[in-house]
């Protein structure tokens, strides 16, 4: 298995080293500024006396060398700054997006291509677009990351393990981020059923503040550790062949009531993509507010210059 991780920055870099520790194949890790990836790789080959372990991966600023990747990982682009919404990143990133779907098109088009670079849903939209390839083999990382910080932040507050937490959340990867107390789990039994509405709500809102929390707290650059472990999740389970259900940004193609747009939804993953739409049954409140925020992502489409 050929697994190209395109931009070497702080997701890329721990996203390569995740994969190489996993042992799933050869890892190419690729960044546009000279030696930043050669030189992560030469540090993290090092690792390697010390881990027992071996692995095999290149670092380049060659985008050629992701010729015939199986997986190709996409998180060039520039991160959020204090003060910075991800959709501020919007017409930067869809340029850098653009770019290097351009190349994986030539280079790499029968792969299966995992979008992170932000502001997700509509970098995954532009992605697809960009590249034409079948839509269940062009999605995003996103909103995985929001369900491990809404867990983390139930475990902390209910003092229950953290593996005992099944969380989910849906909707967009930015301002529509829809935590579902209903559908998320303590130890097999309904968060809402545990808390009160206005505990829940509090824990929805300090999830949805959680990558702003962190960007305040690190002062330059965004998230790194969670979302390269994300990331490591969603690659080992197309490269192993396991079947998974998670949360994705999936094109919709009238699930839900929505069409033409990637949204953050939860969907059955396999070794060819997605290969399923796992529609919950949401009540009229939570129904609405996903078609809220896929009309806004679409709105947000149009602004890409
Ligand atoms: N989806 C998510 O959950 C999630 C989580 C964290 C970060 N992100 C996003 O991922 C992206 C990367 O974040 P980061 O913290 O690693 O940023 P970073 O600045 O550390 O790294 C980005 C890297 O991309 C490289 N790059 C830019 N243009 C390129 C090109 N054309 N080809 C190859 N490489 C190129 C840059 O040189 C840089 O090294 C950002 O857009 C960020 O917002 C998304």
């Amino acid at each position: 298995m050929k697994i190209s991780v395109i931009g070497a920055g702080n997701v890329g870099g721990l996203t390569a080293m995740r994969l190489a520790q996993e042992g799933l194949g050869d890892i190419f890790l690729v960044d546009i500024a000279k030696g930043l990836a050669q030189g992560k790789v030469c540090d993290l080959e090092d690792t390697q006396a010390i881990l027992k372990s071996n692995f095999n991966i290149i670092g380049t600023d060659d985008i050629n060398e992701i010729r015939d990747s199986d997986i190709v990982v996409v998180t060039a682009g520039l991160a959020r700054k204090p003060g910075m919404t991800r959709e501020d990143l919007l017409n930067k990133n869809a340029q850098i997006l653009k770019a290097v779907c351009l190349n994986i098109k030539t280079l790499a088009a029968k792969s299966i291509v995992i979008i992170v670079t932000n502001p997700l849903d509509l970098m995954t939209r532009l992605a697809q677009q960009v590249l034409g390839l079948p839509v269940n083999k062009v999605f995003g990382m996103g909103i995985t990351l929001d369900a491990a910080r809404f867990a983390n932040l139930i475990s902390k507050e209910l003092n229950v393990a953290v593996t005992q937490i099944e969380a989910c959340v849906i909707g967009s990867h930015g301002e529509g981020m829809l935590p579902l107390p209903r559908f998320t789990k303590v130890s097999g039994e309904p968060l809402d059923k545990i808390i009160g509405k206005d505990k829940a709500q509090e824990l929805i809102v300090k999830t949805f503040d959680r990558g702003k929390e962190i960007v305040a707290f690190l002062g330059s650059g965004s998230a790194y550790f969670a979302p390269s472990a994300a990331i490591a999740e969603i690659v080992t389970t197309i490269a192993k062949g396991d079947s998974q259900t998670l949360g994705l940004s999936a094109y919709l193609n009238g699930e839900y009531g929505i069409k033409d747009v990637c949204i953050g939804v939860t969907c059955r993953l396999g070794k060819n993509g997605i290969e399923k739409i796992v529609e919950l049954e949401l009540n009229r409140e939570e129904l609405a507010a996903l078609q809220d925020c896929a009309s806004k992502l679409k709105e947000q489409f149009k602004e890409i210059k």
